[in-house]
């Protein structure tokens, strides 16, 4: 059974995935205008794994006794300056994230919540290879300083991402 803290938590958390969900919809709206077609597959798939996480969150509260509350969000900044601006402040907002999971571990240990802790477990080790891939993204593109022919090879290697449910998913 979840406290009234933790659940209020992880319905707050929800937000933050869904809100994950429409920026990176949004930063592909971006890219799509931009004819980077690839890149904004790459984006549209986040997108996709951004709502999964929501999900794992809204069946999560639900199997453990809470309600889950589905909650609206703020218009996001959308703005952007160049497709590495795009994937600067992807890092950033999954740096963000991280916090917030560590941060939702962190509550869920203290309140010897052992369930909330082990749900949680997935997210923290996801968290990791979230921060991971845009970096590696963004240091290529700081590495050809978005020029033509490199550009377009790495928008076609973008657009091979597909994707794949997470495993524990329900
Ligand atoms: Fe749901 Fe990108 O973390």
């Amino acid at each position: 059974m979840l406290s009234k803290k933790m659940e209020e938590a992880l319905n707050d958390q929800m937000k933050w995935e869904f809100y994950s969900s429409f920026l990176y919809l949004a930063m592909a709206g971006y890219l799509k205008s931009k004819n980077l077609d690839g890149f904004a597959n790459w984006m549209t798939v986040q997108m996709q794994e951004e709502s999964a996480h929501a999900m794992m969150f809204f069946n999560y509260i639900d199997e453990a006794g809470g309600r889950p509350d589905v909650r609206a969000f703020d218009q996001m900044d959308n703005d952007y300056k160049s497709v590495t601006d795009v994937f600067a402040k992807t890092v950033e907002h999954e740096k963000l994230v991280t916090r917030r999971i560590n941060d939702l571990m962190d509550l869920a240990v203290k309140e010897k919540d052992h369930a909330t802790t082990q749900f949680l477990s997935w997210f923290v080790k996801e968290q990791v290879e979230e921060v991971a891939e845009p970096t590696k993204i963004l240091n290529q593109l700081k590495m050809v300083k978005e020029q033509g022919n490199a550009l377009m090879m790495l928008d076609r290697e973008l657009a091979q991402r597909v994707f794949n449910p997470p495993a524990v998913a329900t």
